[in-house]
């Protein structure tokens, strides 16, 4: 079965080739603090994958329960504790599963009235809150809002069975599971949010929408397995070569693009991933995306002309999962007939070898990364794998990738306002 795999040919052009060796030492040496487990290891939980066993057993019974009896499930988690699942349900929700409603991500009243209006049109709901510390409010909140609506459409007896809380062992959470009768699942204290697609945060909600989660897995401990294969891997030249590129030569936002809209989701996780890792300290590469081909037509501009700061990393599909073929239309004259016949997985794929093509002709290091398809194990792999590099950047930086002190800063302030 073929991995994925990492192209550099079109960033390393614009490295300094004695500066990249140097930063390439210390990725190696961040690498190396990295499998160190007798180190820090009270926050690198996420390198081992969720094992198969007895507790999984029990997460998949309660998924299988949920996907079976409910045509409604509410994710509610914010942060690391939604994206994930999130970016796999959007793009690999298997038919004939329970809709998908994403709460607890905003504190919009009308986006919360909306979800409650959906809900209104289901007969059998169930919700997951995850929620790591049980102190974040966005969570927190709906969570009060959706135990009320539960409460009123199925009575008090009857939601133990509808709700799964998901956090961490001896907190608030917990309690209130035993209390009330629900299922808690673990949220492992040494796995930090955005680090914690494979354990029961991200897989929980994925496998009640039908997610292949044996071959999730499986792509995750294949790339485990190739990162420690090789000290010289493909995880440390991403990690270095960004660095180099950031601080020896300007280049200080970093911009994911893909061409399959089923990515969007992925990268809103990739953002997160990042920004929340290496933004410290009045320094760090500002991550955004761009879905294309849509964002050609607003930000491709400045991509191709705007200042040169950006590096560009492409997630490119080898065999997307459909294909439609446009059809001769003779005579009608709209001045398309070059297109006759032609499938437009050709037409995307020819748009995004130009973009490329056009970017790093334009002075944008060019980072490609090639899924040979888009399904579980491929997430898997790519999951790890920029898990994986982005602890060795942040590492390399000079910075701890695993806290999020920062984002205190704004909550003081509400809590104040909000009287906590
Ligand atoms: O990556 C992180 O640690 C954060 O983004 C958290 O996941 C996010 O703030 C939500 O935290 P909690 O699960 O405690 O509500």
């Amino acid at each position: 079965m073929k991995d994925i795999r990492i192209d550099f040919s079109m960033a390393l052009p614009f490295a300094d080739k004695a500066a990249l060796e140097g930063v390439k030492a210390q990725a190696l040496k961040a690498q190396e603090s990295l499998w160190d487990l007798g180190a820090e290891a009270d926050v690198k939980g996420w390198l081992d994958p969720m094992p198969q066993g007895a507790a999984y057993q029990a997460m998949m019974e309660k998924a299988k329960e949920i996907r079976e009896n409910a045509d409604a499930f509410v994710l509610v988690g914010v942060g690391g504790s939604n994206q994930a699942a999130r970016a796999v349900i959007k793009a690999l929700q298997r038919p004939g599963t329970p809709e998908v409603f994403y709460a607890g991500n905003t504190l919009s009243a009308p986006a919360l009235r909306r979800v409650l209006t959906g809900l209104d049109g289901k007969k059998e709901i169930y919700i997951n809150v995850i929620a790591k510390n049980f102190e974040t409010l966005e969570p927190g909140s709906h969570f009060r809002v959706l135990r009320e609506y539960l409460v009123r459409r199925y009575g008090r007896e009857d939601i133990a069975k509808r709700v799964v809380l998901t956090g961490t062992f001896g907190s608030r959470l917990e309690e209130i599971a035993k209390e009330n009768g629900f299922t808690f699942l673990e949220f492992p204290v040494p796995v930090g949010g955005r680090y914690s697609v494979l354990t029961p945060v991200g897989l929980f909600p994925m496998a009640v929408a039908g997610i292949d989660l044996p071959a999730l897995l499986a792509g995750a401990e294949r790339m485990k397995a190739m990162l420690l294969e090789n000290t010289d891997n493909a995880a440390v030249c991403y990690a270095a070569l960004r660095q180099h590129l950031y601080k020896g030569k300007g280049f200080d936002t970093e911009v994911l693009a893909a061409f399959e809209p089923q990515l969007d989701y992925f990268a809103k996780w990739w953002v997160q991933l990042f920004g929340e890792s290496e933004g410290k300290g009045k320094q760090g590469i500002f991550p955004t995306a761009v879905s294309c081909s849509e964002d050609l037509h607003s930000l491709g501009q400045y991509m191709q002309d705007g200042r040169r700061s950006l590096t560009e990393t492409f997630i490119s599909v080898e065999e997307p999962d459909g294909s439609v073929v446009v059809s001769p239309d003779p005579g009608f004259g709209d001045r398309f007939d070059y297109l006759d016949g032609v499938d437009f997985v050709d037409i995307n794929h020819a748009a995004e070898t130009a973009t490329v093509k056009a970017h790093y002709e334009g002075g944008v290091p060019c980072f490609r990364v090639v899924l040979p398809k888009l399904d579980e194990y491929y997430f898997g792999q790519l999951f790890y794998f920029f898990m994986v590099a982005c602890a060795i950047s942040g590492k390399t930086a000079g910075i701890n990738p695993f806290d999020q002190e920062g984002v205190e800063a704004y909550k003081r302030t509400m809590f104040r306002m909000l009287g906590k």
